[in-house]
Order: C-alpha cells, then structure tokens, then sequence
C-alpha cells in the first residue's frame, strides 16, 4: 500500500466519524464512458466506489453513440491537452494509439507485481492493453459479436439456427415469407460508415481463412474481399437486409431488433441485456449462437472490448489510478456482466454462479472470445479502419460493385500497409 493510500484511508474514516454536512476534502473524477454501453448500470458500481471512498466523488461524462465519435472526442481533448477528463474508456483498438501519443498513464509502478496482475486477464486483452513493456490502460469488458435471433419464430417455422450465410438467408426468406408481415427483416447488420462496418467486413474474410495483416504486412486477398463485399450487398439484393443498411449503425440494429422487427441481428454482448429489458418487444424470445461461417469456411468473430485509460493531462492521476484498479478489477466486471450483459475480461467470471443464472449463455461465450479474431494491430490503425469502413459503405449504397470495391481497397491499403 502507497503511503497515499494509507493517508487516505485514515481520511476516509476521519471523514466517516464527522457529523453529517461536515466539510471534506474530495476530489473529483471525471470518467469518460461511451453512451451506448450503460452509463447508468456503470453509475451503481461507481456508487459502490464513492461509498468505500468518501474522499473521492464520481462524475461520468458520456457521448458519441460509435466508438469513432468517441475518439473524435477524446481525440480532441487530448490534444488540447485538457485536463478536465481524468479516466476514459477506450476502445480495444486505441490504447496503442493512445500510448503512442502519450495520452494515458501506465500502471507499471502502481500495482505490486505487473505480469500477475495482468496475467489475471484474459490474453487478447492483456496484450491489446501493454505496449513495448507498458501498462497502458486495463480492461473495463471484453466483447464479440453474435448472431441473435428470435427463438419463438425459428421454433414456430421449424428452423434451426442456421450455422453458414446460405443456411441463415434460406431461414431468414421462409420466415419473413411465412409471416407475411413486409416491415420484418431478416438479417441487421452494421452497414453504416463505422467502425463496427471494419468488423462487418472482415467477418466473412476472416471466415474463409484469410488475414489482413501477416507479419505487420498486407496480405490482401482480393478475390476474397469481392466475395466478402459481396456476400453483404447480396443480402441486400435478395431482400433479407432492408435496402437503407448503409445507413445502419450498432445501435440502430439493437433498438430494430429489440423492437421485435428483425429474424436474425449481428451484434455484441451488451444488446442481450437490452432485449431482455421490461420495455423490450423480445423478452424471453431471443436465442444467441456463433455466428454463420461462409459455406466450407470456419467460425469467425471479431475481438471486441473496452478499456480504461488514466488520461496523461489528469490533475489527479494518482486517485484516478487506484480508482481505475478498482474499476477493472474481478466484482466490477461480474457486476457489469449480472447488470448489462458486458462480457467479463476475467476468465473465471464467465462460470460465476450469479453471472450464468443472469446470462446463461456467458457459460459458453468464454471459448468465443478466446477464439475471436483482432482487427490488425498498426499504428495506422485509423487510416485502416477508415478505408474499410468507407468501401463496406460505398457497396452496400450501390455506389461501388463489390469487385471495385475489394480493389479500391487494396490499392488504398498498400499505400497505408506496405
Ligand atoms: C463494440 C466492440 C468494439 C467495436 C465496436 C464497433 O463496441 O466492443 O471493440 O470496435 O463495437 O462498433
């Protein structure tokens, strides 16, 4: 224990014993946490933290509905070097980023023993939050993406959830066809210009066995990429993906599917939560599988998951540390999953008693994450991310065919990826 701490903790119970609406010193910190992943569930954990802490007050800042609005926004207060921002959450993605500019501040000299500490996580996230030697930021969830579909409807149709793309759109077709209700889609996903988009793209990809990057350098293979294209724009084309799925974001799927009018929905851990809510259309109606593979390919999901990160320009960076070691730690991360459906980073939680009653299937979704596959990791990540998501937005508006799509793509990545 810091000699901080244990000032602290001698403060905190100074203030316990004084009478009610005693002056204190507190220090504020303000987090930063993405709108669409429950900053009102992550507000009952801090609750716990300022009940332990009374000499510290929690004051969560949110915004930005994607995750690159919300780098747009760290982005600029970080350059500005502002200090009104102590912890962010950050995208599995960015802490490189991130370090490389010297926005966060490691954890090396904070807690006692480095590679125990971050051995307690699962792998992928310990390595996406260490660089060259540094704790850059710990985990705050870990995620993947799913195929969810409504269960009461394949049972009623005598459908199994299907396990490639041509099984899931023959199923989405005699649904729909069968209920005859033409506001019913078949399939939502993330078409919109984001980064999910980056995701939606590398799926297919990814399930015919191919990587982007190999050895930090392109390995583009066109002709997969085309079918990849393809494969979205085709959906569109035959009707099972509703014509305007460019413009769809993740949380436009959620709140679709939850609304009771889509079959099948790709989407991530925190959706669950959602449609199992009181004011959901789908309540005890929805199934959760692997998602499809491509016919003869494998299983292929992408490695989501966020992080917390103590900002470099924090007038606390002290208090924000302990706080954030607290916050990525073992409770929080059963709490979040019980709460908001956040898949835990802590292997042992997705096993938890508490945890399986509220999500059954987290049992399962361990094995998922482990095999999930990480967009490349490059320090030119957002020009990456940026030219995939664009073209995945271009073929499914009609503004490219997929062929030119898969070689604007590659010319566009060999100048970034040499
Ligand atoms: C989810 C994932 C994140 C991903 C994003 C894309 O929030 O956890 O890693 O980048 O979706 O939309």
């Amino acid at each position: 224990m810091t000699l901080s701490r244990s000032i602290k903790a001698c403060l905190a119970g100074a203030v316990l014993a004084l009478p009610a609406g005693a002056a204190h010193a507190q220090t504020e910190l303000r987090v930063y946490i993405s709108s669409q992943h429950r900053p009102e569930v992550w507000r009952q954990a801090f609750d716990m933290y300022e009940q332990q802490n009374p000499d510290v007050k929690l004051v969560i800042e949110t915004g930005g509905n994607t995750s690159e609005l919300q780098a747009q926004y760290l982005n600029t207060v970080m350059t500005a070097k502002d200090p009104s921002l102590d912890v962010m959450i950050l995208d599995v993605i960015r802490p490189a980023q991130f370090a490389a500019a010297g926005w966060t501040v490691p954890f090396n000299d904070t807690v006692d023993d480095p590679a125990a500490f971050m051995g307690r996580y699962l792998p992928a996230y310990a390595e996406a939050d260490q660089v060259d030697g540094k704790i850059v930021a710990l985990p705050a969830f870990a995620d993947a993406m799913f195929l969810y579909y409504r269960k009461d409807l394949l049972e009623k149709h005598g459908v199994e959830p299907p396990k490639t793309w041509d099984e899931l759109v023959a199923a989405a077709q005699k649904i729909t066809a069968a209920e005859g209700d033409g506001d019913l889609q078949g399939l939502s996903f993330q078409g919109k210009a984001i980064e999910g988009a980056v995701c939606t793209f590398l799926l297919p990809y990814w399930s015919e066995g191919r990587q982007l990057v190999e050895d930090g350098k392109l390995s583009f293979d066109r002709e997969a990429a085309t079918r990849a294209l393809a494969l979205w724009k085709g959906f569109v084309d035959q009707g099972v993906a509703k014509k305007n799925i460019a413009e769809v974001a993740t949380d436009d799927t959620r709140k679709e599917f939850q609304a009771g009018d889509v079959v099948f929905a790709v989407n991530w851990s925190y959706a669950w939560d959602r449609f199992q809510g009181e004011d959901s259309a789908v309540k005890d109606k929805v199934g959760v599988a692997v998602l499809p593979a491509v016919a003869g390919g494998e299983n292929a999901t992408c490695l989501g998951g966020w992080q917390w990160g103590v900002s470099a320009f924090s007038e606390h960076g002290e208090e924000a540390q302990e706080f954030v070691e607290w916050l990525s730690g073992p409770e929080v991360s059963e709490f979040m999953a019980i709460n908001a459906s956040l898949l835990p980073a802590f292997p042992e939680v997705y096993t938890d008693p508490d945890v399986v009653k509220a999500v059954p299937w987290f049992a399962d979704a361990r094995a998922v994450v482990e095999k999930a596959k990480a967009r490349p990791v490059t320090p030119r990540y957002n020009e990456v991310s940026e030219i995939i998501r664009t073209t995945v937005n271009a073929v499914l508006a009609g503004a490219a065919t997929p062929e030119e799509g898969a070689a604007q793509m590659e010319s566009r990545l060999r100048r970034v990826l040499r």
